[in-house]
């Protein structure tokens, strides 16, 4: 499942981060090609505004294109319900649109983690050192103890749905797997990469573009 429902206000640009371009192809459109394209995923849902969805998806053929919810949480539910709906599925992938380019080589890590756990996700390390802001700016929190946690995030799909039903957080979760913790199951982590790196700000479309010519997958 990808989730491309977001108004991408911090990106700016005119129209929602997922359908502008890069290399001349809609990020919603990479994020599904590079799902599409893996030889265990077997269909791929987009959740989010239909129009510009099959607009930016052209001939793609996509298992659903579901309406989204007012925060990524609900996003997610209504890709979920819908798979629910169309049968139900063995494992489920959720994706950002906002990360466009999927290495094969991380679903390979996620659906073999899978194997011995209810969830895994991407991470990657923090590199920079860390702070409490504020008036106790200078208060280093220990990095080391800390990673960065991506999308594709995969989960066994009784237990996502499970979860999901069950989140009863006061905030707004970033991800899934917090959800899925929350619930008590356990959620491993594997290797996450660089290409993963989320387009939330004007400036990442450049340094994407830039990742994306360094890269053949
Ligand atoms: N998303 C979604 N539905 C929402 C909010 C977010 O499907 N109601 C999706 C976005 O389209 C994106 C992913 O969740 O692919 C990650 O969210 P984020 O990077 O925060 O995107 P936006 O919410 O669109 O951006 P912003 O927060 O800057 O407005
Ligand atoms: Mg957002």
């Amino acid at each position: 499942m990808i989730v491309a429902a977001g108004k991408g206000e911090r990106a700016g640009g005119g129209m929602p981060k997922q359908f502008r371009s890069i290399a001349g192809k809609p990020l919603v459109a990479h994020a599904y090609d590079r799902l599409a394209a893996h030889p265990r995923i077997d269909a791929v849902l987009v959740v989010g505004d239909e129009g510009p969805l099959r607009a930016a998806l052209g001939e793609r053929a996509p298992l659903g294109i579901v309406p989204g919810g007012a925060s990524r949480r609900l996003s997610v539910r209504a890709g979920l319900d819908a798979i629910e709906t169309l049968g139900g599925a063995d494992v489920v992938l959720i994706h950002d649109a906002a990360r466009p380019f999927t290495p094969a080589a991380v679903i390979d890590r996620l659906l073999t983690a899978l194997e011995a756990s209810p969830g895994a996700v991407p991470a990657l390390p923090v590199a920079d050192t860390l702070a409490r802001h504020g008036a106790t700016l200078g208060d280093v929190v220990d990095r080391d103890a800390l990673v960065r946690v991506q999308t594709p995030q995969a989960f066994r799909f009784g237990d996502i749905m499970t979860s999901h039903r069950a989140w009863q957080g006061d905030d707004e979760p970033t991800d899934d797997a917090q959800m899925v913790r929350a619930a008590g199951f356990a959620v491993a982590a594997v290797a996450g990469d660089a290409m993963l790196e989320k387009i939330t700000r004007p400036e990442d479309f450049a340094a994407a573009e830039a990742r994306l010519g360094q890269r053949s997958f």
